[in-house]
């Protein structure tokens, strides 16, 4: 493994604001990531797939009460977001290196209140398609951990990905709609504000070669 890439999973590992698979705090939080990891117990909103956790850190900085978790698979990623949230100096912000697919293991039902999924990887292969971040496989996991009512948001550059997902949300009882767009930053609608006020890396490297940003705003009640 090259050195740097060692150095920053030696870094996680002492990093309080990591939990990850190894740690105590790895199997004890569910139920308590509100209480026993944040220094204040403000409403929970987790970020699925977070890379270098750019959203994550940015949504911390907008909304000081509330409390923020990127979640991903990659180490090396979630060091950097944690380091960025250090530099800030926020206390609202963790991150968990984990699988999606485990969420049930690691959150209590109701303890999430927002959602975000942003430039999931696309998985187009059909034996894929239980793998895509907005399958009903999915979308049954982060419907038992949010609160009644809780929102999510989806952020994509891939318009299968989308289409595939408005399909999923249309066929599934109980699901409102609140917001959708096939061209998040042509938008001038103020409703469109929050979700234009942060960019993720994916993002930004789409945005800057003309790729129209796509989004959704769903409940699952
Ligand atoms: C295309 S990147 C997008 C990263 C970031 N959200 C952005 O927009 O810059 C997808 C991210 O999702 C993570 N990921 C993919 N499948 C995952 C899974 N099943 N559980 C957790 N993380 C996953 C990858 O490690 C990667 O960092």
């Amino acid at each position: 493994m090259p050195r740097v890439k060692l150095q920053r999973f030696t870094d996680n590992a002492t990093r309080p604001d990591i939990i990850e698979p190894g740690k105590p705090e790895y199997q004890q939080l569910g139920g308590r990531w509100r209480t026993d990891f944040f220094r204040e117990p403000h409403p929970l909103t987790l970020e699925v797939g977070c890379g270098k956790g750019e959203y994550t850190v940015g949504l911390a900085q907008r909304h000081p009460g509330r409390n923020f978790l990127g979640l991903d698979i990659k180490g090396e990623r979630i060091w950097r977001g944690s380091s960025r949230a250090a530099e800030i100096g926020l206390t609202n912000v963790g991150f968990v290196r984990m699988r999606a697919e485990d969420l049930a293991a690691q959150f209590g039902p109701g303890e999430l209140s927002e959602i975000w999924i942003t430039f999931p990887d696309p998985r187009p292969r059909d034996r894929d398609i239980k793998r895509r971040l907005t399958s009903p496989r999915f979308l049954g996991l982060y419907e038992q951990l949010l609160i009644p009512g809780g929102l999510l948001h989806l952020k994509t550059d891939n318009e299968d990905l989308f289409e595939y997902t408005l399909e999923i949300l249309a066929a599934r009882l109980g699901t409102t709609i609140e917001r959708v767009t096939r061209d998040l930053y042509a938008e001038t609608a103020s409703e469109f504000i929050e979700a234009q006020a942060i960019q993720t890396n994916f993002e930004g490297k789409y945005r800057s070669v003309g790729v129209p940003i796509k989004y959704v705003q769903f409940r699952l009640t």
